[in-house]
């Protein structure tokens, strides 16, 4: 069965403000200046901050740069799709363009879809550094604004490093995703303090932190591996800050306020889930984007294992912000939808960052 296309117009779109090296975005919201300087008031955002200030790892002296890696090798070693093994996986690509692949494509498939990953992963880096400086200015208590600004150096070095990895690494490099730039242009815009934790700690880096550790069991390239270790030590940190700060704000909340919010979390989920479909790829390798999507893409979203997986901290995080189930349940019945639900009762994120610390690395 063919991947739905309805919204194909919308998949399809790509960035096409590529030679612009600078993006300018309207921040709607007030900053906030407080005069109650006491330290510790909030002890779980208190003991994050002290715990971050120790773990401030260097990745140019850290990770080991010298390593030579051979992007090719790595993906032969995994194993290049094919006709045969892609039918295992219900991608049958008889009657289309890759019906007469050789190696080479499939090869350089692998290549471009690496490096698109890697490139959406340091816009998405970026895109925490600009939030987590936005908290600092908005949010209004004293040890927020402490930890958010532990984040926002935290999110220099991984912009650093994956950026110095693609450089260094690997061949090739990709403009930001058209719709991952409309989310944090929302996350951007939005002149509620919370929204920019809810979007981009609880949701973003959320998936982030499952999308990091899907990558770092696949690779066998140890540089690569070391890297992703350090910074999910540190995103364990942020999105439990999110998950810290919610709740407290989130508690004294009107069903109607947090209404939006579920919505607001939805709309996220819904984005990220169904159009990163790496359609800035298909054009590089010469495939139509409508054909590479619709073959790649599973008949419905929902169904697909690896998609669901990226639920796996977004939902527990959901459920502890009381987000899952007020209103009548509305998130949890879209969750179910989503057949993402069975999460609900993982580890939650306000704890897991004891068990990723940097020092264990
Ligand atoms: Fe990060
Ligand atoms: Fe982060």
């Amino acid at each position: 069965m063919p991947y739905n296309t309805d919204n194909m117009d919308l998949l399809v779109q790509s960035n096409d403000d590529v030679d612009a090296t600078v993006r300018t975005v309207t921040n709607n919201a007030d900053t906030i200046f407080t005069w109650d300087y006491e330290k510790g008031a909030r002890a779980g955002l208190n003991k994050l901050y002290e715990k971050a200030k120790g773990s401030q790892w260097n990745g140019e002296t850290d990770l080991d740069w010298s390593i030579e890696v051979d992007q090719e090798e790595l993906l032969r070693r995994r194993g290049l799709p094919d006709r045969d093994n892609l039918l295992d996986f219900g991608i049958d690509v008889t009657g289309t363009s890759f019906e007469k692949w050789s190696e080479k494509e499939w090869l350089q498939l692998e290549l471009e879809t690496s490096a698109w990953t890697l490139s959406q992963f340091l816009h998405g880096e970026q895109g925490a550094l600009v939030c987590t400086a936005k908290i600092v200015e908005t949010v209004p208590w004293i040890d927020a604004k402490y930890y958010a600004a532990t984040q926002v150096m935290d999110e220099a070095r991984h912009v650093e490093v994956f950026s110095k990895y693609l450089d260094t690494k690997v061949e090739g490099f990709y403009p930001v995703n058209v719709h991952l730039q409309a989310l944090l242009d929302d996350i951007i815009n939005d002149h509620r303090w919370d929204m920019t934790y809810l979007g981009m700690q609880v949701m973003v880096e959320g998936l982030a932190l499952a999308a990091f550790g899907n990558m770092m069991q696949q690779t066998e390239d140890p540089l690569l591996k070391k890297l992703l270790r350090y910074v999910m030590s540190d995103e364990a940190r942020h999105v439990a800050f999110g998950v810290l700060s919610l709740q407290e704000f989130y508690a004294g909340l009107t069903e109607k306020e947090l209404f939006e919010r579920q919505e607001f979390a939805y709309d996220a989920a819904v984005r990220m889930r169904d159009r990163f479909r790496r359609q800035e790829v298909w054009e590089r390798v010469g495939i139509d984007v409508r054909e590479g999507i619709s073959v790649f893409s599973a008949a419905d979203p929902n169904e697909d294992p690896f998609q669901q997986l990226l639920f796996a901290k977004i939902v527990p995080n959901c459920k502890k912000l009381g987000l899952l189930d007020a209103n009548d349940g509305w998130l949890r019945r879209r969750f179910e939808e989503m057949r993402v639900i069975q999460f609900e009762n993982f580890m939650d994120t306000g704890e897991e960052y004891e068990l990723l610390d940097a020092v264990s690395v």
